[in-house]
């Protein structure tokens, strides 16, 4: 069966290379402009995105469009076997309409009108700006949409930030109103009867009050919404003129302030910005596993290939410290993409700037400007290897038998509240700490926000689910129903999606049913006041010994569930921190405190080995070598990533591997160089 699901550009069905082109800055530089064209070959480009931030260059003022230069660099580029993923220019809004239309500047919380500094900084309501932006759309749909280079679209870039002027109130106004329909039911829902927050117009919501949690979380909401709104509005063109074009937008990652699973279903294909701090630390695990993490979470949103859109190829110019890539890292970086399901590697930047603020972010080409320095042949090698894996990679997936709950609104929640702990909330760490324990067995997990469908899974681990947003309560119960197996923890189901918490006990929602517990109490450890857990002798997954906890313990009462490990001092000694229950026809974990990461390992070992979860390869890796593989169904690509700074080496599970870019088969042991990538195949397993 094949599993290969359509490419990303059905117009263009290979491997993305290449990255954010900036022509508009060097257009007094016609021979640079040239000199690039010979440097893309060489370098194994094929993606250039354009036009990101060059409003002031396609409308130098208003109503006057100069696309001249724009329809000669893409033209030069299609000649030269380049494709163009082409930007809407709405990032950054040029001078002359910012003074013209200071509504399109934001608002600031407190009322103040910010100056026209910096990108990213619209108004997301602004008739104005809505219309200036519908206009240039429609003349970039118009004129390139049928220009064979044309692969995606661009929207914008990296949606970011609020604003609070009269139009954005007004629209929160609406937002809520479309929710509640009442004041009494909003009132209800936000307990604004507390501290007399009572709302009695709704022209009295004015100040995002922090204090009022229900209120907080849906201005968060709220903003998201209109972002998309904004980002609907920037299509619309798009999807009437070219319909056979895929829309994307970057988004950033795990950045707090947009719900992107929310937004995923409004474009065609979930596209992010990647930057680690890879050489932050000896060996470059930490990184891995977190970049790793997040490839997965964007993969999930859409279950199908995403796109790497942004990546430095050397450094960046805005982390503390950004150190240069050690030997093998970009090739190791940029294929780690690939094997968690980007289809592309992509860069910031192709051309390093030579003034403003950007002008020491690494870039493929440097200042220097010729062919000859480290990291061009860095990227040249990588996009040698990768035109000979593009006919094997794109469209392909990842199958995973674990889903992982990262949830946006969730997070919103914890973050905002006051109590149960103010410091170390630590909700992203947390959800990673499990994840991490996945990625060392080399499991496959999928990462996705509450609202996914659980039913295909084996395994869903949900760490911290404080806020159970609609239906999510039942959507779990009926998993562990059926079957599955569900693993959560402390402050899992205390409040509901405007962040009442629920009466009657905890987890609410329905939860102390699956989990047989009822927690009573949290403790928030202190620095200094430890707490231990003590796995009790005899259960059937094999776990022994004690481990420390920290930030979180909670005291908690069994309604049905067995205890696997109990608390080791304080007034609650003795009492579960670690339980099963029975629920259906599945299981349901409930770990009662944080606890050290030498536990969740031991833990998460026991459960890979219980429910016989497959990993990417059965080989024993050494530490720090990781794998991840991609599948069309019969033929699977298997990447053995080395984060270590010396070479390992392993024996092999199997005879049946060839190196997919020698096209040589490997039996044996495999060496991977320090920091260094190997890739293969096999038979689908
Ligand atoms: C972001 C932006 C780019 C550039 C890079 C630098 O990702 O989208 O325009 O500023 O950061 O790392
Ligand atoms: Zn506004």
């Amino acid at each position: 069966m094949t599993l290969r699901l359509p490419p990303v550009c059905k117009n263009f069905p290979v491997l993305l290379h290449g990255g954010d082109y900036n022509p508009d800055q060097w257009l007094g530089t016609p021979d640079i402009l040239k000199e690039d064209l010979r440097l893309m070959k060489l370098s194994h480009t094929n993606t250039l995105s354009l036009g990101i931030f060059a409003w002031a260059s396609l409308e130098p003022e208003e109503g006057r469009f100069e696309f001249g230069w724009l329809d000669k660099v893409i033209d030069d580029l299609y000649r030269n076997g380049q494709r163009v993923i082409l930007a809407t220019p709405s990032g950054a809004k040029p001078n002359w309409m910012a003074a013209k239309y200071p509504e399109i500047r934001r608002v600031k919380a407190n009322g103040e009108r910010e100056l026209q500094l910096g990108r990213h900084n619209h108004c997301f309501s602004s008739p104005v700006y809505r219309d200036k932006v519908m206009i240039m759309n429609t003349k970039l749909a118009e004129r390139y949409g049928k220009h064979p280079a044309l692969i995606m679209w661009h929207i914008s870039n990296e949606y970011n930030g609020e604003c609070h002027c009269n139009y954005c109130l007004a629209a929160f106004r609406e937002f809520l109103k479309n929710k509640y329909k009442t004041l009494e039911a909003l009132n209800k829902s936000w307990w604004a009867h507390f501290w007399s927050h009572t709302f009695t117009d709704w022209n009295q919501i004015e100040a995002i009050d922090t204090t009022v949690h229900g209120l907080a979380i849906d201005w968060m909401r709220f903003v998201t919404h209109q972002t998309t709104d904004f980002m609907k509005h920037e299509a619309v063109a798009l999807r009437k003129l070219t319909p056979h074009i895929p829309i994307t937008i970057n988004m950033m990652g795990t950045f707090p302030g947009l719900n992107y699973p929310a937004m995923a279903p409004h474009v065609d294909v979930i596209s992010w910005d990647s930057y680690p701090g890879w050489g932050d630390h000896e060996d470059e695990v930490e990184s891995a596993v977190n970049t790793a993490f997040v490839h997965d979470l964007n993969r999930s949103m859409k279950d199908k290939p995403f796109i790497l859109m942004e990546s430095t190829p050397s450094v960046t110019n805005w982390h503390p410290v950004s150190r240069l890539k050690q030997p093998n890292m970009h090739r190791t970086a940029s294929l780690q993409a690939v094997a968690h399901g980007a289809d592309s590697v992509l860069y910031f930047q192709w051309r390093k700037s030579r003034g403003s603020s950007e002008k020491f972010h690494g870039a493929v080409v440097d200042h220097a400007g010729h062919e000859h320095t480290r990291v061009f042949k860095d990227v040249s090698t990588l996009g040698a290897d990768l035109e000979k894996l593009s006919d094997k990679i794109p469209g392909t997936i990842t199958p995973a038998e674990v889903g992982i709950i990262y949830d946006w609104e969730n997070r919103w929640a914890i973050e905002s509240s006051y109590g149960p702990r103010n410091r170390d909330k630590n909700y992203q760490e947390t959800v990673t700490q499990h994840y991490e324990a996945f990625w060392h067995r080399n499991i496959p997990c999928d990462v996705f926000d509450s609202t996914h469908d659980f039913s295909k899974y084996k395994m869903i681990v949900a760490p911290m689910l404080y806020m159970l947003r609609p239906g999510v309560a039942e959507r779990l119960k009926d998993f562990v129903q059926r079957g599955g197996t569900l693993i959560s923890t402390y402050l899992t189901g205390t409040a509901d999606s405007t962040d009442l918490v629920y009466l009657g006990g905890l987890p609410g929602g329905g939860l102390m049913d699956v989990f047989g517990v009822w927690a009573e109490e949290v403790d928030p450890l202190s620095d200094k006041t430890g707490q231990h857990i003590i796995i009790g002798s005899g259960n059937d997954m094999g776990l022994s010994g004690t481990y420390n906890c920290r930030h979180y313990a909670e005291v908690v009462h069994l309604k049905g569930a067995l205890p696997l490990a109990k608390f080791g001092s304080d007034f609650y000694a003795g009492s579960p921190a670690l339980t099963v229950n029975q629920y259906g026809k599945g299981k349901a974990y409930y770990i009662a405190s944080r606890n050290e990461q030498a536990f969740t390992q031991a833990f998460i070992d026991a459960l890979i080995k219980q429910h016989n979860l497959r990993p990417a390869i059965k080989a024993t890796l050494p530490k720090g070598v990781s794998a991840a593989y991609r599948t069309d169904g019969v033929q699977d690509i298997v990447f053995v990533m080395n984060f270590m700074p010396v070479e390992q080496s392993f024996s092999l599970d199997s005879e049946q591997y060839t190196d997919a870019l020698t096209g040589k088969s490997v039996a044996g042991a495999l060496t991977v160089p320090s920091r260094g990538t190997v890739v293969l195949l096999r038979p689908h397993q």
